[in-house]
């Protein structure tokens, strides 16, 4: 009795470490077509992974699966066929397709560009994380293709600064998911991050905030209950550190969107260069949130020589195409009142200070042209008109956005009621760290349909994609920032993925478990709760 027992249960226990698995991962792959056979291929550390020969990319691939599936790389062999090939090759219309082939001789993970090759790997690395033992793959084809071009998550490294090895965690996190853009907020009221070597005074003075309001900023409102800490905000990160980020970030198929944010909030940079600003100064590096009345005065000539100066060096530091110029939240009360900035109106012949901010855009539009680079701005840049080439990045809602998609420029979706991370993801009351406030859960970012349902097929072809931003006012640690982004980044990876009618809340919850499994093993904060 006892034996047979120990054999049952036995049995069970090689039952439950020799698991088959399902492949249905976050992102959902579009397609998983099991063999109807019942075989399958025993993956096990130590075997083979091939990349084409002399493809630089490639190899890193093969490394990474080195790394995420424990193989060992060489270059391919036809006589000598490894256990799991990389290939190039697969027809689609996306750069960023794969097709994983699991059979008999092995694994074949092929991708329509190396990116495609690296979402492959992904989805392999995330099908097999948790399996314990043996790795059985049943033999099957996996295929895989975005629904968007540009997958972005924002990080503001303003407001506080992570170092570079946060970042380049971060971005870890972001190729997990299948996320290819990094838009990264490297200036504000309250910081500036980006070493400008033609500036040096810049970063090493606007880069300091002597303090920081304490707790939440509604207290602003009457100074006298305003409390502050005694602990200055440093960083900035140098030309060098930010080539690293950038070549790390390329190895993972992620390209960095800098936005270096004009005309408002520029109070840092302000505060070093005061005439910069309509009143000549003096100003503070911003030490409360909020909305400064304080912008670069665009009737001075001395802000577009500034502005070239800093995007110069921005362009020489990120190769991107897309380059962010902000254009949020800036007052234009001191324009109205400021002797230059009126005489520059006359001397346009502009009807208004909104007309201002786009003469200022459109100038840093033909100044990035000529460097190959496109701008993106937030959507106030609408207000007085687009510049010729401008992307909108939509974020008061999907109205700029559809507003910008009718007349033909791109856009990103990244409207506050679906992705702003900042939000507090569980209902007012329940114990969770101070945020800014307002409420995005997890079930409202899945929901998100970036393209409005008004736009003809014409249209809706300039909706690029979508993306989900951080802003870091009340986010004062690394382990705060992953808390904030997971796991709601896994439903928005499923927004920039899937096609609407693959989409389904109530199974994605179900992949999402395994998906939290992963994050505790690489040691990645979220929230385990979910509304
Ligand atoms: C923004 O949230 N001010 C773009
Ligand atoms: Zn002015």
């Amino acid at each position: 009795m006892k034996k047979t027992l120990s054999i049952v249960l036995c049995a069970a226990f090689s039952l439950s470490i020799a698991a088959e698995v399902n492949y249905q991962v976050v992102p959902l792959p579009q397609q998983i077509d099991i063999d109807a056979s019942g075989n399958y291929f025993v993956l096990a550390d130590g075997m083979t992974v091939s990349y084409p020969a002399d493809d630089t990319q490639m190899q890193r691939n093969a490394q990474f699966a080195e790394e995420y599936l424990k193989l060992s790389a060489k270059p391919a062999d036809k006589k000598k066929p490894a256990d799991v090939s990389l290939t190039l090759g697969l027809k689609s219309d996306s750069p960023d397709a794969y097709a994983i082939i699991v059979g008999k001789k092995g694994i074949t993970i092929q991708g329509a560009s190396p990116s495609g090759v690296f979402y492959g790997i992904q989805t392999l690395r995330k099908s097999i994380m948790n399996e314990q033992g043996e790795v059985r793959l049943p033999y099957a084809t996996v295929s895989g293709s975005p629904r968007f071009g540009y997958r972005g998550t924002e990080l503001d490294c303003a407001r506080h600064f992570f170092p570079v090895s946060f970042i380049k965690k971060f971005i870890d996190i972001l190729a997990l998911h299948g996320i290819n853009r990094l838009h990264w907020h490297l200036t504000d009221d309250q910081g500036w991050r980006f070493e400008v070597k033609a500036l040096p005074e810049l970063a090493k003075k606007a880069s300091v905030r002597r303090n920081t309001v304490i707790g939440n900023n509604l207290y602003v409102k009457d100074p006298a209950l305003t409390l502050f800490d005694d602990t200055p905000e440093t960083g900035f990160y140098t030309q060098e550190e930010l080539r690293e980020v950038v070549r790390y970030a390329a190895e993972r198929y992620i390209t960095i969107v800098p936005e270096i944010d004009l005309p408002g909030h520029m109070v840092a940079a302000m505060s070093v260069y005061p005439d910069l600003g309509c009143t000549g100064g003096p100003y503070e590096v911003w030490n409360i949130w909020g909305i400064s009345d304080d912008v670069l005065c665009a009737g001075n000539p001395k802000t577009l020589e500034f502005l070239k100066t800093v995007y110069d060096e921005l362009c020489s530091v990120f190769p991107g195409e897309l380059i962010h110029i902000g254009g949020d939240e800036s007052p234009r009360v001191r324009w109205k009142t400021c002797p230059k900035c009126q005489a520059k109106m006359k001397e346009l012949g502009l009807k208004d200070e909104a007309q201002l901010q786009t003469y200022i855009n459109k100038e840093m539009e033909s100044f990035l042209a000529l460097r190959g680079r496109q701008i993106i701005g937030w959507d106030e840049t609408l207000e007085g008109g687009l510049s010729d080439k401008a992307a909108v990045m939509s974020w008061r809602g999907y109205d700029g956005g559809k507003a910008a998609a009718k007349l033909h420029h791109h856009v990103v979706m990244t409207p506050t009621s679906h992705c702003y991370f900042d939000y507090y993801q569980l209902k007012n009351g329940k114990a969770q760290p101070l945020g800014i406030g307002g409420y995005l859960p997890l079930s409202k970012v899945y929901s998100m349909e970036p393209v409005p349902a008004e736009l003809t097929e014409e249209e809706a072809k300039y909706i690029m994609g979508a993306q989900c931003n951080l802003w870091t006012e009340y986010m004062l640690s690394p382990d705060h920032v992953e808390f904030m982004l997971l796991p709601r980044l896994a439903a928005m990876s499923e927004v920039q993925w899937l096609q609407p009618q693959q989409k389904d809340y109530e199974q994605f919850l179900g992949r999402l478990e395994p998906l939290q499994q992963i994050y505790r093993k690489l040691g990645y904060k979220y929230c385990p709760t979910h509304e």
